[in-house]
């Protein structure tokens, strides 16, 4: 494994990136992992998106879930083209690129690299492919952020995405299930992205090997969350040396799952809800903490 995240760019890969859009200084990217699925990986990312937004970064949020992608079905999207038509080489980043502005919240306006749902050769891309893309995608003009939205749990890719971010949320909620499948996202990580960093030279300058951070979702209350955290917290300092520090919690909040069914986002349809609040603290903590 350790070898297949320290892979290079391979010339004959099929990635028709788009050279005129490069630049030297690249956005920062942030993932947004599990182990377990259906926490609120998707959910927080669109969330974030438009918290970033609002409080001024320009955000590219990409659909990193490569077999099952599902941003654009929480957003009620129709993308004509998505990410497999640029692995393909039939299209440039920049034209599959969607924007994000609806009317009732123009603030928070962001942009969207869709997925494509039940690809199966996504999910196998080669990791060398990968690395470009991500490479290609942190380099595109314009862009302050990028937020990768990940698939659920430890394939290849998944592991190898989340390892080239320079800040990696690591999302679990208080089920046991959840908590072991975050642990287990973190015992890898420790170990994946220390071989990144100290490999030879795919990870940028910008990039600390140790910016992890937890988020605990659908939590009872903010004090129940916090007792969620240090169960988990706890377990990392024995078997790991050393624990992430938390990102936030974020309460459970059926306007959540309100928001998902009207295919519409919270921020949008109940902007004082409590689960709002604690994106929108973890929104501050991410852009205070660059
Ligand atoms: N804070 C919350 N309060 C209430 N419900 C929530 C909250 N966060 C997420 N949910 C619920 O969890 C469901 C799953 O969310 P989401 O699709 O974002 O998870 P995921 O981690 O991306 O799943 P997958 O692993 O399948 O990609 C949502 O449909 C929503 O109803
Ligand atoms: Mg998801």
């Amino acid at each position: 494994m350790i070898s297949m995240l320290q892979v290079k760019p391979d010339p004959s890969d099929r990635l028709d990136a788009p050279t005129a859009v490069a630049k030297p200084a690249a956005a920062r990217l942030i993932a947004v992992a599990s182990g377990k699925g259906g926490v609120g990986k998707t959910w927080l990312s669109i969330t974030l998106a438009q918290s970033l937004a609002a409080r001024g970064s320009a955000v590219l949020l990409v659909d990193g879930d490569l077999g099952l992608a599902n941003v654009d079905i929480q957003l009620g999207l129709t993308p004509r083209q998505d990410l497999s038509a640029v692995l393909s080489g039939r299209r440039r980043l920049d034209e599959v690129i969607v924007r994000h502005a609806p009317a009732d919240t123009p603030a928070m306006a962001f942009d969207i690299l869709p997925g494509r749902s039940g690809a199966a050769s996504l999910a196998s891309l080669e990791l060398g492919l990968l690395d470009r893309l991500l490479q290609t995608i942190r380099g595109l003009d314009g862009y302050d952020v990028v937020l990768l939205d990940l698939g659920a749990g430890i394939d290849p890719a998944t592991r190898f995405m989340a390892a080239c971010a320079d800040t990696l949320l690591v999302v679990s909620t208080d089920e046991p299930t959840a908590l072991a499948d975050a642990y287990a996202v973190l015992k890898l990580q420790a170990r994946d992205r220390l071989a990144r960093s100290t490999g030879p030279g795919t990870i940028p300058p910008s990039s600390s090997a140790s910016d992890v951070r937890l988020v605990i979702n659908q939590s009872s209350s903010l004090a129940s969350g916090r007792r969620t955290y240090d169960v988990l917290a706890r377990a990392c300092v024995t078997f790991l040396g050393g624990a992430p520090p938390l990102a936030g919690i974020i309460r459970r909040d059926g306007r959540v799952s309100d928001a998902i069914r009207r295919q519409t986002t919270l921020l949008a349809r109940h902007p004082n809800a409590p689960a709002a609040e604690d994106v929108g603290r973890i929104a501050d903590g991410l852009a205070a903490g660059r």
